[in-house]
């Protein structure tokens, strides 16, 4: 496997009905194997972003190119991993993991892909077991391989722990960081979670709302991902909290010019009324 180069270029989505666009000019490039976590508050067009980049969505402007081509819809060269595993209950473990391999006519790959993929996510043990026996984080693991079977260029997550305990969410990212680094593809993760970007990707953007737009870039360069507490840790998360503040401190800024904006419109009103002051 090998990943991907993306690069999002002049994105614009606006949904039908709504008013301002979601998404608003957005300009990126992913570099092959990189880990990039996209971050913003809730309702800044993370996942709008995420779906354009899978073709799930078609953006009102703009275009997404992984490797140079095109994307217009879902491929097996690019995988999305959702909060929820969306595993089928009644089959096995293994049955699972191999459904993306079925459907995609490579069944022949399925005796080897399945058991390395097992290994991989650590579930070796569990082939045979049925899904719902699973714990939530083994669950997420078990979507994970079946993600990875067909041996996808580009791994994009949208908030896929944020279900999960601590504990478990910990382990989940440090081996997804892991497992994309060792087999060289492409991670775009999205998130609201702070620490969970500095722990996962080596760059973060951060996104302001309304319209979601890109306000910074922050490089996460970390000699060692090994010691949470370290002081490079410390650093790392104080500059993207740096980064997500002046984000929404702009946000704050352009909400104060609509305002502003609103008055000049209304002079002719309050020039009707007698002065206050
Ligand atoms: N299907 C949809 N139809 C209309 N508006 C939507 C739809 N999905 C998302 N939005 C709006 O677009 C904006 C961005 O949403 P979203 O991409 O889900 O943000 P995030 O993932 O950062 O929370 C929000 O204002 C949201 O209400
Ligand atoms: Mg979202």
């Amino acid at each position: 496997m090998k990943g991907a180069h993306l690069a999002v270029e002049a994105v614009t989505h606006s949904y039908r009905r709504a008013g301002a666009p979601a998404v608003c000019d957005v300009t990126f490039q992913v570099e092959p194997g990189e880990a990039l976590a996209l971050v913003g508050r809730s309702g800044c067009g993370k996942s709008t972003l995420l779906h354009i980049m899978s073709g799930l969505i078609l953006p009102t402007q703009g275009k997404v190119l992984i490797d140079g081509l095109h994307v217009t819809g879902p491929s097996p060269k690019w995988v999305v991993m959702f909060q929820q595993p969306s595993l089928y209950p009644w089959m096995s473990v293994a049955q699972n993991v191999a459904l993306g391999l079925k459907f995609t006519g490579r069944k022949r790959e399925i005796a080897t892909r399945v058991p390395e993929m097992l290994r991989l996510v650590e579930l070796s043990d569990y082939a045979d077991r049925n899904v719902q026996d699973l714990s939530g984080g083994q669950q997420q693991r078990v979507a994970l391989a079946r993600s990875l079977a067909p041996a996808p260029e580009v791994l994009l997550l949208d908030e896929p722990f944020s279900a999960l305990d601590a504990f478990t969410r910990g382990t989940l990212q440090r081996d997804v960081r892991r497992i994309a680094k060792e087999l060289g593809i492409t991670l775009v993760l999205v998130t609201h979670d702070l620490p969970e970007a500095v722990v996962m990707a080596d760059r973060a953007l951060v996104l302001s709302a309304n319209p979601g737009r890109l306000a910074d870039i922050v490089d996460i360069d970390l000699a060692n991902r090994d010691d949470l507490r370290s002081p490079e840790y410390a650093e790392a998360r104080a500059r993207l909290a740096g980064a997500y503040e002046r984000a929404a401190g702009r946000e704050l800024g352009a909400a104060e010019a609509a305002d502003d904006a609103g008055l000049s419109e209304n002079q002719g009103l309050s020039a009707a009324r007698p002065a206050v002051r």
